[in-house]
C-alpha cells in the first residue's frame, strides 16, 4: 500500500495509473497551524511517498507524523520514498558550529522508517547517515528518454566533475559521448570554464545536473557552449528548486529546459514515477 503525503499529491494520479494501491489518509491543520494527520488504515507494510520541497520543514514533519501514525496502527515495515530531499546540500560543516543538516534529517526519518529511497540525492554518501537501508533512485533513464530524439548524436555534459556520474548514466542510456566542465586558471586573474577533452562545435548538447536553484550554473554553461559553437543546448535537471525568476532566465538561455516532477514546477516535464515504481 502506498500513502501519499502533501508534498507528493501531484504524483498520485500517475501512481494510480501504474496500478499502485493508494491508501487515503486525512491531512489538515489545527487552528494554531500545526499539522493534523490521521491514518485510518490497517496492514503490516506500507510505503509513504513524500517530497520535501518548500515548505520543507512542514513536509518533513508530515513524513514523521505519517510514520508515527502508521506505527501506532501496528504497521511493521515502513518504506519512505522522498522524490526531493530537503537539506541534502548541507552535507558538511563549512563554518565551525554548523550542523550536518542532512545527517539530522536522515537520523530523524530513521526513527520511523526501515527503508529510504531518495531520487538523485545530492551526495549519495550521505545515505549512510540513514540508520536502515537507503537507496539512491537515478532518473537517468527518464531524462534520457525525454531528450534522446532531440539530442541525436550529441553530447551529455555535467557542469562540474562532481556531477560527471549523472552525465555518464544519461549518456550510457543514449550511447553518446559525455564529459564535464572544468575551471582552468589561464592567468593570475582569469579563470576559464570549458568542457574537458570534447569538441562541442556543431553538436547538440544536453547539460544534466541534480539541482537548479538560481540558474547561474546553467546560464554560464550555456553561454560558454554558444561561444564554442554548440548547436542546440538542452538542460535536463532532476530537481527544479527554482529561485524567483530562474525558470524564465534559464529557459531564455537555452533551447529547452526540462526538470523532473520531484518538485512540481512549470517545466516539470519528466516523470520519476516509473523509476520509483521500478525500484519498489
Ligand atoms: C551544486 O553542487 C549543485 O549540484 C548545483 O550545481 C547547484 O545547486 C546549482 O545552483 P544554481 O542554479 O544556483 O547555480
Amino acid at each position: 500500500m502506498i500513502i501519499v503525503g502533501s508534498g507528493a499529491v501531484h504524483l498520485k494520479d500517475e501512481l494510480l495509473n501504474f496500478g499502485a494501491e493508494v491508501g487515503e489518509i486525512e491531512i489538515s491543520r489545527f487552528p494554531d497551524g500545526e499539522k493534523y494527520v490521521r491514518v485510518p488504515l490497517c496492514g503490516t507494510e506500507a510505503t509513504v511517498v513524500q517530497s520535501t520541497y518548500k515548505p520543507q520543514d512542514e513536509n518533513l514533519i508530515e513524513a514523521l507524523l505519517i510514520g508515527d501514525a502508521l506505527r501506532e496502527r501496528g504497521f511493521e515495515k515502513l518504506k519512505l520514498v522522498v522524490p526531493y530531499l530537503a537539506y541534502s546540500r548541507q552535507d558538511r560543516v563549512t563554518k565551525e558550529g554548523e550542523p550536518i543538516s542532512v545527517r539530522a534529517v536522515m537520523r530523524t526519518l530513521g526513527l520511523y522508517y526501515d527503508e529510504l529511497y531518495v531520487v538523485d540525492i545530492h551526495n549519495p554518501k550521505t545515505l549512510d547517515f540513514f540508520p536502515g537501508k537507503a537507496f539512491n533512485v537515478s532518473p537517468a533513464r527518464s531524462i534520457a528518454d525525454y531528450f534522446g530524439d532531440k539530442l541525436g548524436e550529441g553530447i551529455v555534459l555535467s557542469p562540474d566533475k562532481g556531477a560527471l556520474s549523472r552525465a555518464r548514466k544519461v549518456a550510457e542510456e543514449l550511447g553518446v559521448e559525455y564529459s564535464h566542465f572544468e575551471k582552468r586558471r589561464i592567468s593570475p586573474t582569469q579563470v576559464e570554464m570549458r568542457p574537458v577533452e570534447i569538441d562541442v562545435s556543431g553538436k547538440n548538447v544536453l547539460i544534466v545536473d541534480d539541482i537548479i536553484s538560481t540558474g547561474g550554473t546553467m546560464i554560464r554553461a550555456a553561454e560558454i557552449l554558444r561561444k564554442l559553437g554548440a548547436r542546440k543546448i538542452f538542460v535536463g535537471v532532476t530537481h527544479g528548486v527554482f529561485a524567483e525568476g530562474a525558470v524564465e532566465k534559464v529557459s531564455n538561455a537555452v533551447d529547452e529546459l526540462a526538470v523532473t516532477n520531484t518538485i512540481p514546477t512549470p517545466v516539470s516535464k519528466i516523470s520519476v514515477v516509473p523509476e520509483i515504481i521500478r525500484v519498489l
